[in-house]
């Protein structure tokens, strides 16, 4: 335990509280929402916390705060060289946190009117995005993976599906062909690992980029780097790749974790088995029901704030750094009936943030999950988990909520006589 920087003491006097780490031994995926409300019972909606060690930062776990947070950006800022420990040196320009924090110009860093500017070119360019085309692209590649693994009536859907799918998806709309996402997906993955290759990750992002951005600006066609640089924003190159690396990071992982969590609700929660088949619950509650309680991002990074000020109880310096706890809020009493029921058909969770910076993706996103698993669920009627539920495992992280694995079994694949093997998804 430590004591977090420019921790002042709670408000109305008192000890300076301690802060508890959000790394190590304590992320068990099943133990979080407990460690939650522990925080909560300590330390109310705002609570000190480590995310390494020395690294302090405020876990905003209020309903009410968290919306505070997100909507007043003139109090809590994006631009993460306002946090004081990065000025300070005390956080070294390659720690794990940075390859997700750290400043480049895209929307998720800016603010006010720099923020909206990049910001209308975004929702524009996914709104865009033609429902139908997108639903028959997501179907046919979920069709493929689907016909990768059939012949087997075993797999682990977390890496043969969960985590192919949306790479593919995501890396077709902004424009890029089958392999050339996929090596765009291990060099975004390889920066984030932030281990000694993350240099030479970086390097490949831009090569990759950087050469789509040539060849859509020679021939533009239908997709999101297209519509990013012929929008009336301006977005200079630099701009366009760097927003274009902030969509398949904030998008990726997300989605994976979305659809593998749903899988999970569908093939265990006896309310969903049960009810489905006669209509009383739908694969949306589903969806649902994983967003308020496994948000698949379960923290964000991160805001800063802008001066000295009182927040939930705390005082809070100018430059320091608070981290969204959307699991945390989504859990608060405040929102949640008190015998903490299902919380079917109320979408008041903040699985997408708030705000002006909340997710500009949250319609693609719900139907590109909404896809993956009607369609496993349609061409593999009987599949069913291949271990006890209690076997299966989060992975380890503050930030994401998403399964290790989902192993499953099943007999007879009811697959399509011809695949759709058009090589991309696009707009
Ligand atoms: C196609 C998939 C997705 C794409 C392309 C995408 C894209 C983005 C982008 C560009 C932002 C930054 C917005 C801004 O700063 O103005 C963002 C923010 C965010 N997204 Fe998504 N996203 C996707 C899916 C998801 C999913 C499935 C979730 C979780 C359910 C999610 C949760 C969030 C959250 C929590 C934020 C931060 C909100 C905040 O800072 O207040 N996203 N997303």
């Amino acid at each position: 335990m430590s004591v977090p920087p420019h921790a002042s003491p709670p408000l109305g006097g008192g000890r300076c509280p301690a802060a508890t780490a959000l790394y190590g031994p304590v992320l068990d995926g099943d133990a979080m929402p407990a460690l939650y409300e522990e925080l909560r019972r300590t330390h109310g909606p705002v609570a000190p916390v480590t995310i390494a060690p020395g690294v302090g930062a405020w876990l905003v776990i209020g309903h009410r705060e968290l919306l505070r947070l997100t909507r007043e950006e003139q109090d809590f800022s994006h631009d993460p060289r306002r946090w004081t420990l990065l000025r300070e040196g005390r956080v070294p320009a390659n720690a794990p946190i940075m390859p997700i924090i750290g400043w480049r110009p895209a929307l998720l860093f800016a603010d006010g009117q720099q923020h909206r500017r990049m910001r209308t070119a975004v929702s524009d360019a996914l709104a865009g995005i033609d429902g139908h085309e997108l639903r028959r692209s997501v179907r046919a590649a979920a069709e493929r993976l689907i016909a990768s693994f059939a012949d087997r009536r075993e797999a682990d859907l977390v890496p043969h599906y969960a985590r192919k799918l949306p790479l593919q998806v995501i890396t077709g709309l902004l424009g890029l062909d089958g392999p050339t996402g996929q090596r765009l997906g291990q060099a975004i993955a390889g920066m984030v690992a932030a281990n000694a290759d993350s240099v030479n990750a970086a390097e490949r992002i831009d090569s990759i980029l950087y050469e789509l951005i040539r060849e859509k600006r020679l021939r533009p066609s239908d997709d999101i780097t297209s519509a990013l640089l012929s929008h009336e924003a301006r977005l200079t190159d630099e701009e366009v790749l760097h927003n274009l690396v902030v969509m398949f990071v904030a998008g990726h992982q997300t989605t994976l974790n979305w659809i593998a969590t749903t899988l999970r609700v569908l093939l265990c929660d006896p309310a969903f088995r049960s009810s489905i088949a006669v209509g009383h619950l739908s694969v949306d509650d589903a969806l649902d029901l994983v967003l308020w309680r496994h948000p698949p991002t379960q923290n964000f990074p991160a805001r800063y704030a802008t001066r000295d000020l009182e927040f939930g109880g705390r005082h809070i310096r100018a430059g320091d750094m608070l981290l969204l706890g959307l699991a945390g809020a989504n859990q608060d009493p405040e929102v949640l009936p008190a015998d903490g029921a299902p919380v079917i058909g109320n979408r008041s969770h903040l699985a997408f943030g708030a705000g002006p910076h909340s997710c500009p993706a949250q319609d693609p996103a719900r139907l590109i999950t909404r896809t993956a698993v009607d369609t496993i669920r349609h061409r593999l009627p009987d599949l069913e988990l291949a271990v006890p539920e209690s076997e299966l495992s989060w992975v380890k992280s503050p930030w994401s909520k998403g399964l290790a694995a989902l192993p499953v079994r099943f007999t007879e694949p009811q697959l399509p006589r011809t695949t759709d093997t058009t090589d991309r998804p696009h707009r």
